[in-house]
């Protein structure tokens, strides 16, 4: 796979939750290592399109950017920055940036900074067909230009509710105690996992069809202690679920308690998370600047 340059986008909903960090933020803190182009934006003005307090909103963003960087992604390693910074940046007389959608906008993200690949969860192939289709019907126009970015699948399983595993985890799910945050004190994670539903089978087994609830707890326990299904299931071996469900919340709070306390270090320091974001803007500003140059002569403006 040759992977030139990768841009993806998370939303600053706040500090992420169990589903986020396994689905797509571990992946993004390894592609950093194997890429050397990497872009990571902070989509504030996808945010928009829910309305929000706009102190709500600040606050959502460094949440959003301590939580990430706490989890490891490093702005040596990449441009982490916030899109609404950037496109002030680059903003000029005839752009409006209001009048885009929300898929023509994430369209013009990865494509401003020729984008090859972009990492999504399954529930956002669709998203970056547009993309797709801008790149190949803008090559076809104006000759060969934007690379056709390609998806990086998220092979992490999807991370059921802990009240109800027909559904994923989110962070809209409206039901408590159904979404574990990765800054969720030691206490609130074992009352979460205490309160899971599973079935009125005892044993510890994985069969997510028939028995969607363990089924996920394995998933999970699997998930944070880089062990396979195989391994985690022996582990629990003659234990009943009621017993699991205390090893797995364990789990989860040896994973995150770095974590969680770095991200309460980098909360209590606003102006370092700011800076981050500004200069993370100004260099995707200076990658962007020669792409957006040579589109607009291509196009004739
Ligand atoms: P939410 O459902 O909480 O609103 P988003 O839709 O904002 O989450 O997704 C942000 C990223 O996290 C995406 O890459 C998505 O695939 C991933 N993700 C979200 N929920 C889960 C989950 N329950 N399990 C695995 N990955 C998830
Ligand atoms: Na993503």
């Amino acid at each position: 796979m040759v992977v030139d340059r990768i841009f993806s986008g998370i939303q600053p909903t706040g500090t992420p939750h169990l589903g986020n960090y396994l689905g797509a933020i571990q992946n993004w803190v390894n592609l950093q290592e194997e890429c050397s182009s990497v872009l990571y934006s902070i989509m504030d003005m996808h945010s928009l399109t829910m309305p929000k307090e706009p102190a709500v909103l600040r606050q959502n963003i460094l949440d959003t950017t301590a939580a990430i960087l706490a989890c490891g992604i490093d702005p040596k390693k990449c441009f982490l920055f916030r899109q609404s910074l950037m496109k002030r940046a680059s903003q000029n007389s005839e752009g409006t940036v209001g009048l885009l959608t929300y898929p023509v906008l994430q369209a013009a993200d990865i494509l401003l900074y020729k984008s090859t690949h972009v990492p999504v969860g399954e529930d956002q192939v669709l998203h970056l067909e547009l993309a797709q289709d801008i790149a190949q019907h803008f090559n076809k126009k104006y000759g060969e230009f934007f690379p056709v970015p390609k998806a990086i699948l998220s092979t992490t399983k999807k991370i059921k509710s802990l009240r109800d595993p027909a559904v994923k985890m989110s962070k809209s799910d409206p039901q408590k105690l159904a979404t574990v945050s990765i800054a969720d004190s030691p206490d609130e994670i074992v009352l979460k996992f205490r309160k899971a539903v599973t079935d009125f089978t005892s044993e510890v087994t994985y069969d997510p069809a028939s028995r969607p609830g363990v089924s996920n707890l394995v998933s999970i326990h699997a998930a944070v202690t880089g062990l396979s299904i195989k391994e985690v299931l022996h582990q629990a071996t003659g234990l009943d679920t009621a017993h699991y469900k205390m090893v797995v919340a364990e789990s989860v709070i040896q994973k995150f308690a770095p974590i969680r306390n770095e991200i309460k270090k980098l909360q209590e320091d606003k102006s370092y998370l700011i800076k981050v974001l500004e200069d993370g803007a100004e260099k995707a500003k200076e990658l962007a600047a020669p792409i957006y140059q040579e589109i607009r002569r291509l196009v004739g403006f």
